[in-house]
């Protein structure tokens, strides 16, 4: 939970840092600004990383393998906006939004993108 706690203030940090850093060098992460794509991807990157890595990387607790394509095609099938909403509410081993209330259902959106581009 400390470690929670301090990477949320690093981020914290970073993020104000970046605000202050000015004209075209300072790129925001926030959706609905330049290159939404790009931006959603490496949101979702971020998120995952955080977050999800930690069961998804390695298949803990039943969690599918970010690299198990075809597992993940069966999923993909039911749409993106189920996946979402599995993760939003929480389904099976999986705690509601990976674990952390933090997230928002854009970011987990972002994670589940991201997600779907690697089992591609
Ligand atoms: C505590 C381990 C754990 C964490 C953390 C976790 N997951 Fe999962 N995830 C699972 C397990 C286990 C399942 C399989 C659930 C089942 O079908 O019973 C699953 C299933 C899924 C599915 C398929 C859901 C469906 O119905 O199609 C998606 C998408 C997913 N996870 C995305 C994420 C994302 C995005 C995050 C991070 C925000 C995340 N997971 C964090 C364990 C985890």
């Amino acid at each position: 939970m400390r470690l929670f706690i301090f990477l949320l203030f690093t981020l914290f940090l970073l993020s104000s840092l970046e605000d202050e850093s000015i004209g075209a060098t300072s790129h925001s992460l926030k959706f609905g600004e330049h290159g939404e794509k790009k931006a959603d991807l490496s949101i979702g990157k971020d998120v995952y990383e955080r977050t999800c890595a930690s069961c998804h990387n390695l298949g803990i607790s039943g969690a599918i393998k970010i690299n198990d394509k075809e597992a993940w095609k069966k999923h993909i099938h039911h749409g993106i906006d189920h996946m979402v909403e599995s993760v939003i509410r929480g389904k099976g081993a999986m705690p509601a939004r990976g674990g952390n209330p933090n997230l928002t259902d854009e970011e987990i959106e972002a994670a589940v993108h991201y997600i779907i581009k690697q089992a591609q």
